[in-house]
């Protein structure tokens, strides 16, 4: 079975690798209950993601956090991390992962264990203030009245992931490149490559001369360009089955 066959030469890979690294996407939390941003029911199918630019926010800051708590709140406050998420802390454990670079806002790495997780685009589990910079959980805030303010000076709050219209948080931006020119291995899991510059980390690793496995139903942009070990399936499945030639 062909998947078989790749399974082992990544397996290998991994074990070799001196620094290996991860670099997710919303697919890696599919099967957690939260739905891709493209394809098949994707969150841009049914939202404009122009609701979600940073300008739209402060103009129409009910309208948007409308939008965010149905979008993210909903979605997010049920979702648990799945055996991929697992996979991927216990590697860290048994010191076959350096660090997960992740471009979702979930939380899910950190629940499942992986301690080094670069935020690429931040982390809905925390609202910031916009006038005063407290930050606070989001378990904590009261979404039934939008939007929400701060109780230490009543700014208005803000999730702390990145909005269209939004740079990158600079250590999470320089730990991921860093951590990919560092990579001897990168294993892709559930991205379409499509946003940047997140989606630069896997080149970055592949130039500096990184074995790039991806794991996927389907092909990426990354694919066909610099994927070397492609594992097609769900990311449990995949990464329960990685785990099985990892941890015989
Ligand atoms: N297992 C593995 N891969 C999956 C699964 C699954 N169960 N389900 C879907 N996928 C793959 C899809 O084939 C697709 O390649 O996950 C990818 C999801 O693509 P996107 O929704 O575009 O996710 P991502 O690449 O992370 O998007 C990047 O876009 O809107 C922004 O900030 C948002 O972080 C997000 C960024």
């Amino acid at each position: 079975m062909f998947l078989e066959v790749q399974l082992a030469k990544a397996a290998e890979a991994i074990r070799k690798s001196s620094y290996t690294v991860a670099f997710t996407g919303a697919g890696v939390s599919v099967e957690s209950g939260i739905p891709p941003f493209r394809g098949v029911d994707g969150i841009w199918s049914r939202y404009d993601p122009r609701l979600l630019e940073i300008n739209h926010f402060y103009e129409k800051p009910v309208e948007s956090w409308s939008l965010i708590r149905d979008i993210f709140y909903s979605y997010f406050k049920q979702a648990r991390f799945n055996r991929a998420h697992e996979v991927l802390a216990r590697m860290e454990a048994e010191g076959l992962l350096g660090c997960v670079i992740t471009q979702n806002i979930d939380n899910l790495h950190q629940e499942a264990g992986s301690r080094c997780v670069y935020e690429f685009h931040g982390n809905s589990k925390r609202l910031i203030c916009t006038r005063c910079g407290e930050s606070m959980d989001s378990a904590d805030v009261d979404f039934e009245n939008i939007p929400p303010y701060c109780s230490h000076c009543h700014g208005l709050l803000k999730p702390d992931f990145i909005f269209f219209g939004e740079g990158i948080p600079p250590a999470a931006f320089q730990g991921s490149v860093d951590a990919a020119n560092r990579a001897r291995t990168l294993i892709i899991i559930g991205s379409t490559g499509e946003v940047m510059p997140a989606s630069q980390m896997p080149y970055i690793a592949k130039q500096s001369g990184a074995v790039i496995i991806e794991v996927n139903i389907e092909p990426s942009r990354f694919t066909s360009g610099i994927t070397d070990i492609f594992l097609e399936g769900k990311a449990t499945y995949v990464m329960d089955l990685l785990a099985g030639e990892l941890f015989p």
